[in-house]
């Protein structure tokens, strides 16, 4: 496949990057600055210099699939959590429309089912994902939407926990399990219109899409 990976460059999605070239698919990697595009051509990817604030047709014409796993992180403030999480992750969705790419692996989060019953600090970036995974749903595109616990870098496990479309509890996963499992699901049909909470768990990766 031809895949648009965006947030590349972030934790996520070097993980991610490097699994999609592993599996044999073309990916073309968004990236904000040239000395990033040296870093992902050298991966074996092909950089394509965008930001999602910006222009995006040029980013997504011509690929069968998008993957986004970027985001505006905590060293931002809420104006960019509503222009890069939500606005964003929106235009993608609509270039998506616009240039018959039928494929979409969102990278959301867990309690944007629910924002109001989120963590106090975080129910505005919670909303914004909220927003943008109903945006897709709405969108009639062949969408999967992945809502992982916090965050680690640990080293994957291989095996996760997953609650359809929420889990009962909080917890935690590496990064490289989430990619794991968005590998997984690409090209998987089963996993169209899925959306699904990740933690660590007791699931082998490969079983993930016959559970959503
Ligand atoms: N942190 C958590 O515990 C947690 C939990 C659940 C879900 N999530 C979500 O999971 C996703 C991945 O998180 P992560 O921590 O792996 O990512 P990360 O390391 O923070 O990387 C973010 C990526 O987004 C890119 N990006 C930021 N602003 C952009 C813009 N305007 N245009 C294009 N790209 C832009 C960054 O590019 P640059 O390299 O150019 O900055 C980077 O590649 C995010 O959507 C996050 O909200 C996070």
């Amino acid at each position: 496949m031809d895949v648009l990976l965006i947030g590349a460059t972030g934790g996520t999605g070097a993980h991610l990057l490097r699994l999609l070239l592993a599996d044999g698919h073309q990916v073309r990697a968004m990236v904000r600055r040239e000395e990033q595009a040296d870093e992902v051509r050298a991966a074996g990817a092909t950089p394509v210099l965008a930001d999602l604030e910006g222009e995006l047709d040029d980013a997504v014409a011509g690929v069968d699939a998008v993957c986004f796993c970027a985001g505006s992180g905590s060293s931002t403030g809420p104006d960019k959590t509503l222009l890069v999480d939500l606005h964003g992750a929106v235009r993608t969705v609509d270039a998506c429309r616009a240039h018959g790419v039928r494929r979409y692996l969102m990278l959301s989060s867990m309690a944007a089912g629910a924002p109001e019953r989120g963590p106090e600090a975080i129910r505005h970036y919670l909303a914004a994902k909220h927003a943008a995974d109903r945006i897709l749903m709405d969108s009639g595109l062949d969408w999967t939407v992945v809502r992982p616990g916090g965050l680690t870098d640990d080293d994957p496990t291989g095996r996760v926990a997953v609650g359809v479309p929420h889990l009962g509890e909080r917890g935690s996963i590496p990064r490289a399990d989430v990619a794991a499992v968005m590998a997984a699901c690409l090209e998987d049909p089963r996993t169209h219109g899925a959306v699904f909470e990740l933690v660590s768990g007791d699931v082998p990766v490969a079983e993930v899409a016959a559970q959503v």
